[in-house]
């Protein structure tokens, strides 16, 4: 089985986000994906607008996402590749020749996907006028009865 891994922060889920995960899938067999908690967020000073459980729901809803998993620090890569045998690790034009996913190079395949053009969660941010928009709603109700 092959196995491929791709990071990101996934918010307001775009047709951008879903062409990027259709094609990680077809290059393996089970797709992981390390998404960035909201804590990581904030020292990458980005603000999620969906809070990381929200993020993680939606993602686990998508036929090409075999599994779900934390992204909290900038270390993680390699240990995250050897702990679920990654064979391929997979990243958007975006991050081509960045040195933190270069050096996975070593242990796994590192594959950079063209960005689907004129669409990002900044640019939905932008012209929905949501820059300002209260951050992290938990679009999860709370059942009122367990
Ligand atoms: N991605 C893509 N095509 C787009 C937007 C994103 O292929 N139009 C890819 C990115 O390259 C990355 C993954 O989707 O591998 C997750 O990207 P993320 O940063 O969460 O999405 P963006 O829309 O780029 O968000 P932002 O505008 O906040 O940077």
């Amino acid at each position: 089985m092959k196995r491929v891994l791709t990071y990101g922060t996934f918010d307001l889920l775009h047709y951008g986000h879903i062409r990027l995960l259709k094609r990680a899938k077809e290059l393996g067999d089970y797709l992981i994906v390390a998404l960035s908690t909201d804590e990581f967020n904030e020292i990458k000073h980005k603000k999620a607008y969906h809070n990381y459980e929200t993020r993680k729901k939606m993602l686990e809803a998508i036929r090409y996402v075999d599994l779900v998993i934390p992204e909290d620090n900038w270390e993680q890569k390699v240990s995250d590749v050897k702990k679920y045998y990654v064979d391929t690790v997979v990243m958007g034009s975006d991050w081509e020749n960045d040195e933190r996913f270069e050096a996975l190079r070593k242990y796994c395949d590192v594959v950079y996907l063209e960005r689907t053009e004129g669409v990002s969660t900044t640019k939905i941010k932008r012209e929905l006028g949501l820059q300002r928009a209260v951050n992290s709603v938990d679009q999860i109700p709370i059942p009122k009865h367990k």
